[in-house]
């Protein structure tokens, strides 16, 4: 589908706004704070129904409103059919409703709702993510899934919340006798969601791998080496079994758990690998390197998106450019317009960007919560 139009109300900064997007490249620059990364939230939302910056999504309501909409316009050329994507976000007394919306119709069951605009982002804060901590590594990851599986996000909420009620029981319980049968219960959950999210991450990284590696060489030079890996403390390579094997291990951690008031085991504890002539990244390589190899592994994602769903999804580029050296930028904007459907990026310096056909492009001033479409670039 290709996205025409996104409006938002009363969304973060933004009072009332349009935003037409270019056929190919949409531009959105302007200052630090102007609401750029704001848009690209928006359009995030659609496709994920969450957002990429806060866990609960009240802070996305504009200040002293009471509802926060966002809407995209969408044309699919394939079977000529245009297609209209809301979501409404209503502020409740304790929590914010999150309302989706497809053609005029209320879609209650998030599943029917998600990936019907897919997007893929890529953000500044992606580029540290191999020197970071390894929750930023599996959310890196589950983003990505995210994007591709409808599934992974339920499994990916319900094992959240299955966790959180396990580890209240084991601090609650504390060294008195615990409530065996809610740990079950609570186990059982965990260990279902748990090993169908394991193998979605492990597969996942068996199918970039081998366009991750490639794609590094030709970016870094062949002389070095990366590797791709997802690390468990389970090794079941087989994956009818994982879930079982999940289970024990659960059940045999019960005491040890009990005694930390914490769940030691599972895909929450995962790391995802990437090491560069097998050593650590983060001890090893450069911060250009470290760069590289994500780059390569986001271009890697992309390739598969489309190879996935035969058009490619939306790519939204968070002031990626400042970023990289000019080598690595012009790296990344040619294997955007080999790779890349339609893409929105926000920069600060429209000097950063490097598209070439401009007639596929559109540049749009954000400047304090209002847009400005601008004829030519800057
Ligand atoms: N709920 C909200 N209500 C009103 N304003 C908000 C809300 N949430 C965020 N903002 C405002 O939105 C602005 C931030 O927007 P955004 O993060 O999109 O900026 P940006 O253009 O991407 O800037 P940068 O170039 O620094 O990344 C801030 O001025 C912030 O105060
Ligand atoms: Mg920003």
């Amino acid at each position: 589908m290709r996205i025409e139009r996104l409006s938002v109300r009363d969304f973060r900064n933004f009072e009332a706004g349009e935003l037409q997007l270019g056929r190919r490249f949409t531009v959105l620059h302007g200052e630090n704070g102007a609401g750029k990364t704001n848009l690209l939230e928006a359009l995030y939302l659609v496709s994920t129904l969450r957002s990429f910056r806060v866990a609960e999504l009240g802070p996305l309501v504009r200040q002293g409103a009471a509802e926060a909409r966002v809407e995209l316009q969408g044309h699919d050329p394939r079977v000529d059919l245009s297609s209209n994507l809301a979501v409404h976000l209503l502020r409740g007394e304790r929590s914010v409703r999150r309302l989706a919306i497809a053609d005029g119709k209320v879609i209650r069951a998030a599943l029917d709702f998600y990936g019907r605009a897919r997007a893929i982002l890529f953000t500044p804060e992606d580029l540290g993510v191999l020197r970071g901590s390894p929750g930023g590594r599996r959310n890196f990851l589950d983003r990505v899934l995210f994007a591709r599986e409808r599934a992974h996000i339920a499994d990916i909420q319900s094992y959240e919340k299955l966790l959180r009620s396990r580890n209240q029981v084991l601090r609650d319980q504390g060294t008195n006798s615990p409530s065996e049968p809610l740990l079950e219960t609570y186990e059982a959950g965990l260990a279902a969601t748990g090993a169908r999210i394991w193998t979605r991450r492990e597969r996942l990284l068996d199918q970039l791998r081998a366009t991750f590696m490639a794609v590094f060489s030709q970016i870094h030079g062949a002389e070095r080496r990366a590797s791709l890996a997802y690390l468990t403390r389970l090794n079941v390579p087989d994956e009818a079994e994982r879930e079982g094997a999940l289970s024990d291990e659960l059940a045999r951690r019960r005491r040890d758990d009990l005694i930390r008031g914490i769940t030691t085991v599972g895909p929450h504890r995962d790391d995802l690998e990437i090491r560069l002539d097998g050593h650590d990244v983060g001890e090893f390589a450069s911060q250009g390197q470290t760069r590289a190899l994500i780059l390569a592994f986001k271009i890697a994602e992309l390739r598969a998106a489309r190879d996935l769903s035969g058009e490619p999804p939306l790519l939204l580029l968070d002031d990626v450019s400042s970023e990289l050296d000019p080598q690595r930028n012009a790296q990344l904007f040619q294997a955007l317009t080999e790779d890349a459907g339609q893409c929105v990026l926000t920069t600060t310096a429209p000097g950063y960007v490097h598209l070439g056909d401009a007639a596929d492009t559109a540049y749009v001033e954000v400047s304090g919560g209002t847009l400005r479409a601008l004829r030519s670039p800057l």
